[in-house]
C-alpha cells in the first residue's frame, strides 16, 4: 500500500538531491526528484503527489510556495522541508501553514526516513478516514450505519418484513438501536404518514399503563371526571412502539393478549369493545424465551408478539461497523456543536476498535459527542476519548484481583474465541479442556 503513495523531491543543489533520493531507494521507497522548482509546480498541477521532499531556499520559486501548490491541488498531501541553519523560523512558519514537517541540514538519513515513514502512516490514515467519510455520506440516506454482515442482513430482512402489517419484536442489548429499528419499520410501511408512538412500559406503573393505552370512561375511578382517549386511538392506523414489553404484569399481559387476539380492547370502565388499528413492535433488553421459560412472561403472548423476531447483534460482535459509526457520529455532533472533525487518529481508531462497548451504539455515540467537544482541531486523538473506552486488556490488569474467577474464565473463553476466530476445537485445546465442557461453559456465559 506504502508504494503506491507518491512522493516528489524538489531541490536544485545536485548533491543534496541525489542524497535524498538514494537515501528512500535505499529503503525502496520510489520517488521522482527535479531540479528545477517551476517544473515541480508543473508536476503537482498535472498528477497526484501524495509527498512532497523540497528545500525550502530555491532560486525562481521558494519552498513555501510549493508548499501552497502541493496542499492546494491535494489537501491530503504531506510536504516535508528541507531547511538550513539560518530559516527554522521559515520552517516553523511553513508547519503552522500545513507543512507535515521539516528536516534541518545537515540530517542523518536514518532521521529523514522515519520522517518520511510516519509521513506514509499520516497520508494513509488521511486517505482511510477520507474513504470512511465518503461511505457515511453515500450511507445518509440511510439511517442503519454498518456495514458488516449482521446489519446488511439485518437491512435487508427489515425491508422485506416491514411493508407487512404484523407484530414484532425487536432484541438486543441496551443501545444497540431497537427503538431506531421500530422508527425505521414504521418509516417503510404503509402506515409511514400516520404516527409513529414509543412507550416505555417499564415507566409507568400497572393502572397508569392501562389507562395511558386504552383510555377509561367517565367515572371508572375516582378522578376520572371525563372520558379520556388512549393511546391506541391516538395512534389509529399508526405504529406503537412497546418498549421493555418484559416489565408488564401477568394481568397486563392477558390484556395485551386480548388485544392481540380479538383485535378489541375495552376502555377502562368501559363496556364497548373498541376496535384497534395500530401495529405493534414490542422490544425487551432481556432475552423474552428466557421470561418464557422462568414463567415470568406468557408464552401465548410471546408467541403472538414474536410473529417476526428481529435480533440486533451488540456492537462487540460486529467490530467492523465502529469506524463507520464513529465518522457518522462525528458527523453529527460536528454538525451539532459547530466543530469539524475529520479524522481519527490510529491510536484512537484502535482504542475505539478494541473497546468490548456495553452500552453499544449508544455508548458509542456519548463517546464522540464528548470527543468532538473536547477535540482541538481536526484531528480525534486517543487524549479525547474517556479512560472507560479501554481495551478490555488493560482492565483486566488494572482491576486486579477486582474480578470475580468466573468472570476471568468468561473473559479468558472469549479471547480465545476470538483469537481462533471462533473455533471451538481449537479454542479447547488451548484452553486445555474438552470441547463438551468448552460448549457447557460457553452456554453457561450466555445465559
Ligand atoms: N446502526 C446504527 N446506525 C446509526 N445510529 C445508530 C445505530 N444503532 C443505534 N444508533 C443510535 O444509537 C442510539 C441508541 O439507539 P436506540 O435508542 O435505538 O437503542 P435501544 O436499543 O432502543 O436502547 P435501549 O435498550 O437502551 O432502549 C440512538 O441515538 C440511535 O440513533
Ligand atoms: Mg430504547
Amino acid at each position: 500500500m506504502d508504494a503506491s503513495l507518491s512522493i516528489l523531491i524538489v531541490e536544485d543543489d545536485l548533491r543534496m538531491r541525489q542524497l535524498l533520493r538514494d537515501t528512500l531507494a535505499a529503503e525502496g521507497l520510489l520517488s521522482e526528484a527535479c531540479e528545477d522548482s517551476r517544473e515541480a509546480l508543473r508536476i503537482l498541477d498535472a498528477q497526484k503527489v501524495d509527498i512532497v521532499i523540497t528545500d525550502l531556499m530555491m532560486p525562481q520559486v521558494g519552498g513555501m510556495e510549493i508548499l501552497e501548490r502541493a496542499r492546494g491541488n491535494n489537501p491530503d498531501c504531506a510536504v516535508i522541508l528541507i531547511t538550513g541553519y539560518g530559516t527554522i523560523e521559515s520552517a516553523v512558519e511553513a508547519i503552522r501553514k500545513g507543512a507535515y514537517d521539516y528536516v534541518q541540514k545537515p540530517f542523518e538519513p536514518d532521521a529523514l526516513v522515519l520522517i518520511v515513514r510516519r509521513a506514509q502512516e499520516h497520508v494513509r490514515l488521511l486517505h482511510e478516514n477520507r474513504a470512511l467519510r465518503r461511505q457515511v455520506e453515500e450511507m445518509h440516506s440511510e439511517e442503519l450505519i454498518g456495514t458488516s454482515r449482521q446489519m446488511v442482513d439485518l437491512k435487508n430482512f427489515l425491508a422485506k418484513i416491514a411493508p407487512f402489517d404484523t407484530t414484532v419484536l425487536i432484541q438486543g442489548e441496551t443501545g444497540t438501536g431497537k427503538e431506531l429499528v421500530a422508527r425505521l419499520i414504521h418509516q417503510w410501511s404503509a402506515r409511514r404518514d400516520r404516527t409513529f408512538l414509543p412507550i416505555n412500559c417499564g415507566a409507568l406503573p400497572e393502572s397508569l399503563l392501562e389507562s395511558e393505552l386504552f383510555g377509561h370512561v367517565r367515572g371508572a375511578f375516582t378522578g376520572a371526571d371525563r372520558d379520556k382517549k388512549g393511546l391506541f386511538e391516538t395512534v389509529d392506523k399508526g405504529t406503537l412502539f412497546l418498549d421493555e414489553i418484559n416489565s408488564i404484569s401477568p394481568a397486563f399481559q392477558v390484556k395485551l393478549l386480548r388485544v392481540l387476539q380479538e383485535g378489541a380492547y375495552l376502555k377502562v370502565g368501559g363496556r364497548d369493545p373498541q376496535k384497534v388499528d395500530v401495529r405493534i413492535i414490542a422490544a425487551g433488553n432481556v432475552p423474552l424465551q428466557k421470561e418464557v421459560e422462568a414463567g415470568r412472561f406468557r408464552s401465548d403472548l410471546f408467541y403472538r408478539l414474536n410473529v417476526v423476531p428481529v435480533e440486533i447483534a451488540p456492537l462487540r460482535e460486529r467490530r467492523e461497523d465502529i469506524a463507520l459509526l464513529v465518522h457518522h457520529f462525528l458527523a453529527k455532533y460536528g454538525a451539532k456543536y459547530a466543530k469539524s472533525v475529520q479524522t481519527v487518529g490510529a491510536r484512537a481508531l484502535e482504542r475505539l476498535r478494541g473497546y468490548s462497548w456495553p452500552g453499544n451504539v449508544r455508548e458509542l455515540e456519548n463517546v464522540i459527542e464528548r470527543a468532538v467537544i473536547m477535540a482541538e482541531n481536526s484531528e480525534l486523538k486517543e487524549v479525547h476519548l474517556p479512560q472507560t473506552a479501554a481495551p478490555d486488556e488493560d482492565k483486566m490488569s488494572d482491576q486486579d484481583g477486582l474480578v470475580s474467577l468466573e468472570e476471568m474464565e468468561k473473559r479468558l473463553i472469549l479471547k480465545t474465541l476470538e483469537h481462533t476466530g471462533g473455533n471451538r476445537g481449537r479454542t479447547a485445546d488451548i484452553l486445555g479442556i474438552s470441547p463438551v465442557s468448552l460448549w457447557r461453559k460457553i452456554k453457561k456465559y450466555e445465559a
